[in-house]
């Protein structure tokens, strides 16, 4: 049996809402806490951390009348997907706030891998308009929607910059009416696929892993980052100084 359940009629869908007519995704706490996603069930103290940059980073788009957040780095493997499942997760306790995440590392998506989600969608078709939003998003609990991504996409900067795209992400926004959106995107030093998509957003999160990312590379990407869009912080992930395991 396909484990999304029955589609309803259109007639029912349009009467439940594009929200309410998500799918919702049933997650392994124990699964996610193996993979460092702690604000599920705040396995670990450094959830404090994240609900501080959960409510820093709400106050700063209320303030600004913003809705949609990157998140990159300069180089692989520094947290961007571990931050953002964390943020997003946070964000799901705050329940006067609607929040959508979506996998658009499109070269190496690992949302789905990291919640282990079975029967995640195709991005690729979701942003050329071939896939709805049932088919793409899942809803967890009441306030937050994720869409992981389950194979890797050839053309992704020709993809994240077309119009098609920009499209399907405004059809989201009207039909689900996120307050925050996270896009979990790749490293901005090896390719041009976060220059391609930042027209699309409000501001950036820059992740630098202390030992991995040099002061270097967290200028050059700064600074290119603030010619484009808003900063709205940098993280140190992975420092061994501070006493939670995460700093801002
Ligand atoms: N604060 C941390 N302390 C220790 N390990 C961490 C921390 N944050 C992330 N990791 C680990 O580092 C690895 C890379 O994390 P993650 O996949 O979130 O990075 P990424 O920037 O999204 O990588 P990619 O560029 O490949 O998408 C994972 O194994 C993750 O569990
Ligand atoms: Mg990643």
């Amino acid at each position: 049996m396909d484990d999304r359940g029955p589609v309803l009629p259109e007639s029912l869908e349009i009467v439940r809402g594009a929200w309410e007519g998500l799918p919702q995704l049933i997650l392994d706490h124990d699964v996610a806490a193996n993979n460092r996603v702690i604000t599920l069930n705040r396995s670990s103290q450094a959830h404090a951390a994240f609900d501080m940059m959960r409510t820093k980073l709400l106050r700063v788009l209320r303030e600004n009348n913003w809705t949609s957040v990157a998140i990159t780095s300069p180089t692989p493997a520094c947290g961007k997907t571990c931050i953002a499942l964390n943020l997003a997760f946070s964000f799901a306790n705050q329940k006067d706030c609607r929040t959508v995440l979506m996998d658009l590392d499109l070269r190496r998506p690992q949302i789905g891998k990291t919640l282990a989600i079975k029967n995640a969608g195709s991005m690729e078709s979701f942003l050329k308009g071939d896939a709805v939003l049932r088919e793409t998003f899942f809803r967890y609990g009441d306030n937050l929607a994720i869409a992981a991504n389950r194979q890797p996409v050839h053309f992704s900067a020709e993809l994240l910059q077309s119009a098609t795209a920009a499209r399907a992400l405004e059809e989201m926004r009207q039909e689900i009416k996120p307050d925050v959106i996270l896009y979990d995107l790749p490293p901005m030093l090896s390719t041009d696929d976060v220059l391609a998509f930042l027209p699309n957003v409000d501001g950036v999160i820059l992740i630098a892993a202390s030992d991995e990312s040099t002061v270097r590379e967290v200028d050059v990407c700064e600074q290119s980052l603030r010619e484009k869009t808003n900063m709205l912080g940098v993280v140190l992930n992975k420092s061994q100084y501070t006493q939670e395991q995460y700093g801002y």
